[in-house]
């Protein structure tokens, strides 16, 4: 297959090298706008037109990352009836009615399996559940480089500056890592984790987010006292008796001998809950260039096989229904905001555990509490 590659950045490195070791996968393009000396067995340019016309090109892989021009250049490509692979988790969740109806549209596959989960065969063994049982969950550790924080900050006592530095060092962290820390990245894999799942198409801007910026090491010195991790979790559920649908991105309080208090560094663990098989945990490398890359070459392949080219065949837009999603909470900080005087609580540590509350009142009194300039750090108990 021939294929032109869009981005060389860590990733992109990481697919290519895997690509081009196999007889039957050609990189023929590699479209940066920087000249690069390494790449000798392809053609760089930045002429886009140049790709999408030439009729041997099959497949392009985005790993351009962020929106522009990685949106434009995605529909122009799937307008020219190429298949698309994508590791793009904010290009994906943002458009993803848009695309995956226009990849529908020109009969092409759009796969990004290396979207969330980086190396780990999620989304794709996530559909293949979806396609037999109704999923009731997804939810789980999403984001390698706050794990990474959390994890140094409990087990080597890093302050969390340094252990962010590290994480970027090590080529897990966001070009900027706000998306990390706010839990933006986070959001955009429980989105597209949950589209996958639910056959939905939820709006990624709704889904509520709070990150670990605010952690202090009290946070984690609380929870392990108390026999759990602090752990940034991304978690999209089916609430009540029909098809709704909450999804939220908060620290959590994971006890600490479940499998998800045992996931270290920037390692990943998300998992799946339904009819007839129960929990499912998938736990591996999260971030990293081979890891990634690996996930995007083996979208080229099933593209390859003939596999399903298609994540969604149907999918409905859908409200979020986090105001019928309840559990306790641990709040520290500055109280003063009436829904949080008003809650029941425990000491716990330098703060509060609290009754249960839904997942919308607490983080709109988070962010009111944040607007208003004052300290506020909140995490969910899982239930
Ligand atoms: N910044 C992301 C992470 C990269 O740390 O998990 C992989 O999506």
């Amino acid at each position: 297959m021939k294929i032109a590659l869009f981005g060389f950045g860590t990733v992109g490195k990481g697919a290519y090298d895997i690509l081009m070791a196999r007889e039957d996968m050609h990189v023929k393009y590699v479209l940066d706008k920087r000249e690069l000396p390494e790449v000798t067995e392809s053609i760089v340019t930045s002429n886009l037109d140049q790709i999408l016309s030439d009729p041997e090109v099959e497949t392009v892989i985005e790993l351009i990352g962020g929106l522009h021009p990685a949106y434009e250049f995605v529909k122009a490509a799937l307008e020219a009836g190429k298949n698309v692979v994508s590791a793009n988790k904010l290009l994906i969740s943002l458009h993803y009615e848009e695309l995956v109806g226009l990849a529908r549209e020109k009969g092409v596959s759009f796969r990004f399996t290396a979207a969330a989960g980086g190396g780990i065969p999620w989304l794709v063994n996530l559909q293949r559940a979806a396609r037999l049982t109704r999923l009731s969950s997804v939810s789980g550790i999403m984001n390698g480089t706050t794990n990474y924080i959390l994890d140094a900050m409990q087990t080597l006592e890093q302050d969390f500056d340094v252990a962010l530095a590290e994480a970027q060092r090590l080529g897990f962290a966001e070009a900027d890592p706000s998306s990390d820390i706010d839990g933006l990245d986070t959001r955009h894999k429980t989105t597209l984790s949950a589209n996958v799942a639910f056959g939905v198409a939820l709006d990624d801007e709704k889904v509520d987010a709070f990150g670990i910026r605010y952690v202090k090491k009290c946070d984690i010195d609380a929870a392990v006292a108390k026999g759990y991790c602090l752990k940034l979790i991304g978690r999209a559920c089916r609430v009540g008796e029909g098809d709704a649908v909450a999804a939220f991105v908060e620290p959590t309080m994971v006890p600490a001998e479940t499998p998800a208090g045992n996931i270290h560094g920037c390692d990943n663990i998300i998992t799946f809950e339904g009819e007839y098989i129960g929990k499912t945990h998938f736990v591996g490398a999260g971030a990293g260039r081979y890891p990634t890359g690996y996930a995007v070459a083996q979208d080229v392949l099933d593209i390859a096989e003939g596999k399903a080219g298609l994540y969604n065949e149907g999918m409905a837009a859908q409200s979020i229904a986090n105001e019928s999603e309840c559990h306790p909470y641990y709040v520290r900080g500055d109280l003063s905001d009436p829904f949080f005087a008003a809650l029941e609580k425990t000491p716990f540590g330098d703060g509060f555990k609290t009754e249960p509350a839904t997942v919308r009142a607490m983080h709109d009194a988070a962010a009111r509490t944040l607007a208003a300039g004052k300290d506020i750090f909140i995490a969910g108990f899982m239930m």
